[in-house]
């Protein structure tokens, strides 16, 4: 008799950090929320066969392998590994884990934490275990630390809840709440970034000089909190000048690129309140703060500008896990 196949799927946003990436490489606090619009998912189906292998589909990157034919170190091979490290299971599945995501990669938005924890839900769902946020966030940052040896962890920890949080490396989220009338415009510049480049350079230029560099990495703490009152409480202006601050600050760490900073000045131009790259930088992409009436105006100015996609999406996060 044929073993009827079964599904078991799991998914998870993308991020965007609104404020102190790379200081919190070195402990600062940083603000990041979920990205619900643009989703990772995997879908695990059994073959039944335990004398079967488990095959491992991804169009969206060229992927149509074994398991045991990608090497250790690739993310979707190290994801199913770390999966099953944690939730004690003794080998991983026969069958098809196929995986798709709407993330861009390498572009800031927390595509590999996505995919990560979307195979990481499926494989849990399949062997009905309970996966918590906090097991899925430490599979994430597992798979993200084998390709950029000092990740703070807040990409898997806001990716895990689904929530929007202040993080600090090494403590638990702190959860906030984004006034519903703030909003982002999101704009790809078509350039990818290698987080790993761009962490290492900042960590070169850091051991090179450490108290011009820690102390730019402070400043970029003290934004953060000064940041708390007014995006709970949707003062744009506000917020928007510490958005413009912190872009500065990542300007004089090495991380944005001429392009970020022509669309950050076009977004500016059309009405946004602030404006800064978002991730590691070095490409990918950058965000503007706007209120629903210069939503619009600012998501035209960027792609006039000539970014590769500009999306308004709320600060307030829809959908929770
Ligand atoms: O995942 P990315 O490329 O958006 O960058 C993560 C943010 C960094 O602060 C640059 C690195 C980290 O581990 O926090």
């Amino acid at each position: 008799m044929t073993p009827q196949p079964h599904n078991s799927t799991g998914s998870a946003p993308g991020k965007v950090i609104l404020l102190g990436e790379h200081a919190v490489v070195y402990g600062e606090p940083a603000i990041a929320v979920p990205l619900n619009s643009l989703r990772a998912t995997a879908t695990f189906t059994a073959t039944g066969h335990t004398s079967e292998k488990l095959v491992v589909d991804a169009p969206g990157i060229a992927v149509h392998a074994r398991l045991d034919e990608l090497a250790k170190v690739h993310p979707l091979a190290a994801a199913i590994t770390e999966t099953t490290r944690v939730l004690n299971i003794a080998a991983p599945p026969a069958g098809t884990l196929r995986v798709a995501s709407a993330l861009p990669l390498a572009a800031g938005l927390g595509s590999s934490a996505a995919i990560t924890i979307a195979i990481a839900r499926a494989l849990a769902a399949h062997f009905a275990i309970e996966l918590t946020a906090a097991s899925a966030a430490q599979i994430a940052a597992a798979v993200e630390n084998l390709h950029h040896g000092s990740s703070s962890g807040i990409d898997p920890t806001v990716i895990a809840h689904n929530a929007a949080i202040c993080y600090t490396k090494h403590k638990d989220p702190e959860f906030i709440c984004p006034h519903a009338n703030l909003e982002l415009v999101i704009a790809d510049s078509g350039t990818t970034g290698s987080t790993r480049e761009a962490v290492n350079a900042v960590r070169l230029l850091h051991s090179n000089d450490p108290a011009r560099y820690s102390g730019i990495f402070a400043e970029i703490g003290a934004l953060v909190v000064s940041a708390r009152a007014p995006l709970e409480a949707g003062k744009h202006a506000v917020l928007g000048a510490v958005l413009n601050a912190n872009h500065k600050l990542l300007q004089a760490i090495g991380v944005s690129t001429t392009f970020l900073d022509t669309l950050c000045a076009a977004a500016l131009r059309a009405g946004a309140y602030g404006a800064k790259l978002t991730g590691a930088g070095t490409g990918g992409c950058m965000i503007a703060l706007v209120d629903a009436p210069c939503a619009r105006n600012v998501q035209q100015a960027l792609l006039a500008a000539g970014a590769k996609s500009a999306s308004i999406t709320p600060l307030m996060p829809t959908q929770n896990e």
